[in-house]
């Protein structure tokens, strides 16, 4: 099967592209390999997919563009014929949005629309979009279940990924693609993109310096590791290719279906690395949101999704990773 992974030089489109390769599948990539953060680690995700690729005897081709340049997305459809595109690429992160909320529109939301114009071009007819948990906003029903109202997003990150979901459907109604929105909770392991609280804190542990904590420590997450995740993608590939007489779409939560308030996870990245974190308490920041928390009765049903990694077991791998990773080129002056 050949896939499209946008943003596959990301932290879960290149966890994402590896899992590909070393099921056979030949994957076509493309990555801006913007300066959200550092580009070189974009570029090392990168080499580490083509040491898979080369292990598997599998294809791998990534192409440098931008999901919003037509042109590039058509060509590149013209000469790989696509089965599955899974669409990961997009400007991440909810305090970030709320700084730069044109160029979140621009990418998460035009972007899409750009590229779900190509695939329909191009005959494609089965598409994943990679969601958020972000969408539910301030809901107050735990857990949140797919069928829970998401009409009220708190950052404009939240309000583009909506978006992308609604956008979604259009194609599926209009033009007869199978869709699958996939809802992901806060994802961590290696490669974590460095401004989520795990990378961030861990990082900040080791140099030494103070862990910024905003309000009293209580917000809860629903962390989920990354190879849950990437087992819930390639599960939802199987849906979407799975033969049916009518076209589908639908929404799926992929999280771990557990909670870890932010002090609970720093005494855990505490025991876990032997190290002692400071902590600089500051004032809530517009759009975080109290509680995320995953209803995944219907992942489970529908897709067989079964998250295997609860925190303890998934921090533990982080802080494997991160000691030989990334201790090595820790510079304490940062
Ligand atoms: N990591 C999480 O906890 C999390 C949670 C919910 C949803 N998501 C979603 O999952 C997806 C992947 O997230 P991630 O954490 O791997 O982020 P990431 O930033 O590591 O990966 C996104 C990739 O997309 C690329 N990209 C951005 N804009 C692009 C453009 N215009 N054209 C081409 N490539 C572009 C980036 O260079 C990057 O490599 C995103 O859509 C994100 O919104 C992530």
């Amino acid at each position: 099967m050949n896939v499209l992974v946008t943003g596959a030089a990301g932290f879960i489109g290149s966890h994402l592209s590896e899992a590909l390769l070393r099921n056979s599948h030949r994957v076509i990539g493309v990555d801006n390999f913007n300066d959200f953060y550092s580009p070189a680690l974009k570029r090392q995700n990168l080499e580490e997919i083509k040491k898979t690729a080369e292990k598997a005897g599998a294809f791998f081709q990534c192409y440098s563009g931008d999901i919003c340049d037509a042109d590039m997305l058509e060509s590149l459809l013209a000469e790989h014929k696509i089965d599955v595109v899974v669409h990961l690429a997009a400007m991440a992160g909810v305090r970030p949005s709320i700084q730069n909320p044109a160029l979140y529109e621009r990418v998460n939301g035009l972007g899409t629309v750009i590229l779900l114009e190509a695939c329909r071009k191009a005959g494609i007819k089965n598409f994943i979009f990679g969601s958020s948990s972000s969408v539910y906003g301030l809901n107050t029903k735990v857990p949140f279940a797919e069928s829970d109202p998401v009409c009220l997003p708190f950052s404009p990150y939240a309000a583009t990924k909506r978006a992308g979901e609604l956008t979604c459907h259009v194609y599926h109604r209009l033009y007869s693609m199978n869709i699958a929105c996939l809802r992901f909770f806060t994802v961590y392991g290696p490669r974590q993109r460095p401004d989520l609280a795990i990378r961030k804190f861990t990082d900040l542990i080791y140099r030494g310096k103070p862990i910024p904590i905003y309000g009293d420590g209580s917000f809860k997450r629903d962390f989920t590791y990354v190879d849950d995740i990437i087992d819930g993608v390639m599960k939802s590939v199987d849906w979407c290719l799975e033969k049916t007489d009518v076209p589908k779409y639908d929404i799926f939560n992929l999280g771990e279906s557990a909670t870890t308030t932010v002090s609970e996870l720093i005494e855990l990245i505490e025991r876990t690395s032997g190290r002692k974190a400071k902590k600089e308490f500051l004032p809530l920041e517009p759009g975080d949101v109290p509680v995320t928390f995953a209803d995944i009765s219907k992942s489970k049903k529908i897709l067989g999704y079964n998250p295997q990694t609860p925190i303890s077991r998934g921090i533990r791998r982080f802080i494997e990773w991160f000691e030989k990773s990334l201790v090595p080129t820790l510079d304490k002056t940062r």
